[in-house]
C-alpha cells in the first residue's frame, strides 16, 4: 500500500519509519522544509533511541521518501494520516488549526476509496470537523478513522513495534478490515471503537496516568506532616493486585509534550460540556503549584536559595529524549534563578534543547557533570537519565556543606548520605 504522514515531528516519523518497516511505500510530509531537508538526508531532528537507524534503513530499501509537495505526498495514496500538532492554549483549548489546515491542503488530491486516518491527539467529535472540510474541497470517495497514538517519547521506536493495543476508531467493517490489516505485523490486541471512544479513550489513558501521579504526590506531602515514606506506602499499596506497584513516580509533577497539554485540554472539554465541577480541572491546578510549593519547601530547609550555586542535572523531560516541551527544568531553572541561586545545568542529549528553551534565563551549560556539579551548594537531580542516577558523588564532594534534592526519588538515600551531601527527597524520611 501507499501511505502517506502528514505532519513529521516526532509522532510522524516514528510511524512513517515503522509502516515503511512494514514493507509499505511511505511517504512523509511536512510544511516545515528545513525539517523535511534533514530527513531527507536521513538526519533525525531530535534524540529517539534507534529511529535514526531505522529511518536510514528504510530509506535506503527505498521504502521511505519525505516531501513538503502535497500532490507528490498524497496522491495514489491508500491510507493518509494525519500527525500534526495539536498545542493547546493556555485556557486548554486543543488548537486544530493545523489538523484543519492540513485536512484542507490534502483534500483535493485524495485517490478514490482512500482512508483518512487522524492520529493527532484530538478532542471527541472532531472527525466531523475534518469531514466537513473534505466534503466542500474533495471531490474523491474517502473514508474517516482515529487512530490515536499511545507511543512514549525515550521508547517511541519500540513502544509503537511492540504496543500495548492498537485502538482503531471507525464506523464501518470495511475501514477496520484494511486498518487492521496495516497493523498486522505488530503482534497486540487491536481494539475496534467508534472513533469517539477512540479519542477519549486516547485522553482518559494520558488523565488517568497524570492522576495517578498526582494522587502519589498528594501522599508524598502527607508523608512530610508525619514521618511516613512514600516509597514504603508505595511498597504497601503495591502488592494490592487493584493497585499495582508500577508507575508511581512522586516527585516534581507530570511534565512532557502530552501529559500537562491532554490533561488540561480534557478539563477544557469537560467544563464545555457543562462538567465544570471535574476531577482534571484539579489535577491540572495541583501539578502547576507543585514546583513552587516544593522549591519553597525546600529553600526552607537549605536555608534559602539566595547566592546558592545549584547544579540542575537532567533538563529533558525524561531520560532518552532531548524534548523539553513543559520539561521541570524550565520552570526550576527560571524559579531558583528568580530567588538569586547561581545554576549550572547538565543534560546528556538536550544541551541544545536547553540553549532554546532556557535562552532568558541565566544558567551555565556543562557537557559533564562533574563540571555542572563542582563547586555546588545544592544537586537537584530532576531527571533520572542512567549516567547521572549512576554518577559517583562522593567524588566531587567539596568541604562544605551540600545538599542532594532527588526530584524522582531515584537515589539511594544512604548513599547519597556517605557521598556526603545530605539528602532531600520527596515524601521520603
Ligand atoms: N510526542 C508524543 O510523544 C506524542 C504521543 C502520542 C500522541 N501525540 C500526539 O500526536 C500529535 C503530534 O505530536 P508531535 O509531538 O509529533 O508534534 P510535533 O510538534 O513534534 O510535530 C508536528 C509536525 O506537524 C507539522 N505540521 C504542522 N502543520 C502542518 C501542515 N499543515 N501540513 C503538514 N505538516 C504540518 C509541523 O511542522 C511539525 O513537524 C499531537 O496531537 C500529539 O498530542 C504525541
Amino acid at each position: 500500500m501507499k501511505i502517506t504522514i502528514i505532519g513529521t515531528g516526532f509522532v510522524g516519523v516514528v510511524s512513517a519509519a515503522v509502516y515503511a518497516s512494514f514493507g509499505h511505500t511511505v511517504v512523509g510530509l511536512d510544511i516545515d522544509e528545513k525539517k523535511v531537508q534533514a530527513l531527507r538526508n536521513g538526519k533525525v531532528p531530535f534524540y529517539e533511541p534507534g529511529l535514526e537507524e531505522l529511518l536510514l534503513e528504510q530509506q535506503k530499501d527505498g521504502n521511505l521518501s519525505f516531501t513538503t509537495d502535497y500532490g507528490e505526498a498524497v496522491g495514489g495514496s491508500d491510507i493518509v494520516i494525519i500527525a500534526v500538532g495539536t498545542p493547546s492554549t493556555d485556557e486548554g483549548k486543543a488548537n486544530l488549526s493545523y489538523l484543519y489546515a492540513a485536512t484542507e491542503s490534502l483534500a483535493s488530491h485524495l485517490k478514490e476509496g482512500v482512508i483518512v486516518v487522524v492520529k493527532s491527539t484530538v478532542p471527541p467529535g472532531t472527525l466531523d470537523a475534518v469531514d466537513d472540510i473534505l466534503k466542500t474541497h474533495a471531490t474523491a470517495r474517502y473514508d474517516l478513522a482515529s487512530v490515536p497514538e499511545f507511543l512514549r517519547e525515550g521508547s517511541a521506536v519500540s513502544d509503537t513495534l511492540n504496543p500495548d493495543r492498537v485502538v482503531l476508531g471507525a464506523t464501518n467493517e470495511k475501514v477496520f478490515e484494511v486498518l487492521e490489516d496495516l497493523h498486522s505485523p505488530l503482534k497486540a490486541p487491536i481494539v475496534k471503537v467508534t472513533p469517539e471512544s477512540a479519542q477519549m479513550g486516547k485522553y482518559a489513558a494520558n488523565a488517568y496516568l497524570a492522576t495517578r501521579i498526582t494522587f502519589i504526590n498528594q501522599i508524598a506531602d502527607l508523608c512530610e506532616h508525619n514521618g511516613a515514606d512514600v516509597q514504603e506506602v508505595i511498597s504497601v499499596i503495591g502488592l494490592d493486585k487493584r493497585v499495582g506497584g508500577h508507575y508511581w513516580y512522586p516527585g516534581f509533577g507530570y511534565g512532557g509534550s502530552c501529559f500537562p497539554k491532554d490533561v488540561k485540554e480534557l478539563a477544557y472539554y469537560s467544563r464545555l460540556v457543562g462538567e465544570d465541577q471535574n476531577l482534571f480541572n484539579k489535577v491540572n491546578e495541583l501539578n502547576n503549584q507543585r514546583i513552587n510549593r516544593l522549591l519553597t519547601a525546600y529553600g526552607k530547609k537549605i536555608g534559602g536559595w539566595e547566592g546558592k550555586q545549584v547544579a540542575v542535572l537532567g533538563l529533558s523531560f525524561k531520560p532518552n529524549t532531548d524534548d523539553m516541551r513543559e520539561a521541570p527544568s524550565t520552570k526550576v531553572v527560571p524559579w531558583v534563578v528568580e530567588k538569586g541561586a547561581e545554576v549550572h545545568g547538565f543534560d546528556p542529549k538536550a544541551l541544545k534543547s536547553a540553549e532554546y528553551f532556557l535562552q532568558d534565563t541565566q544558567i551555565e551549560l556543562h557537557e559533564t557533570i562533574e563540571a555542572a556539579v563542582a563547586g555546588a551548594d545544592v544537586v537537584i537531580a530532576l531527571i533520572e537519565w542512567s549516567e547521572i542516577v549512576a554518577f559517583d558523588y562522593a567524588s566531587t564532594k567539596e568541604d562544605k556543606k551540600q545538599y542532594f534534592i532527588d526530584a524522582r526519588n531515584q537515589f539511594n538515600p544512604e548513599k547519597i548520605s556517605k557521598a556526603g551531601y545530605e539528602y532531600l527527597g520527596v515524601g521520603r524520611k
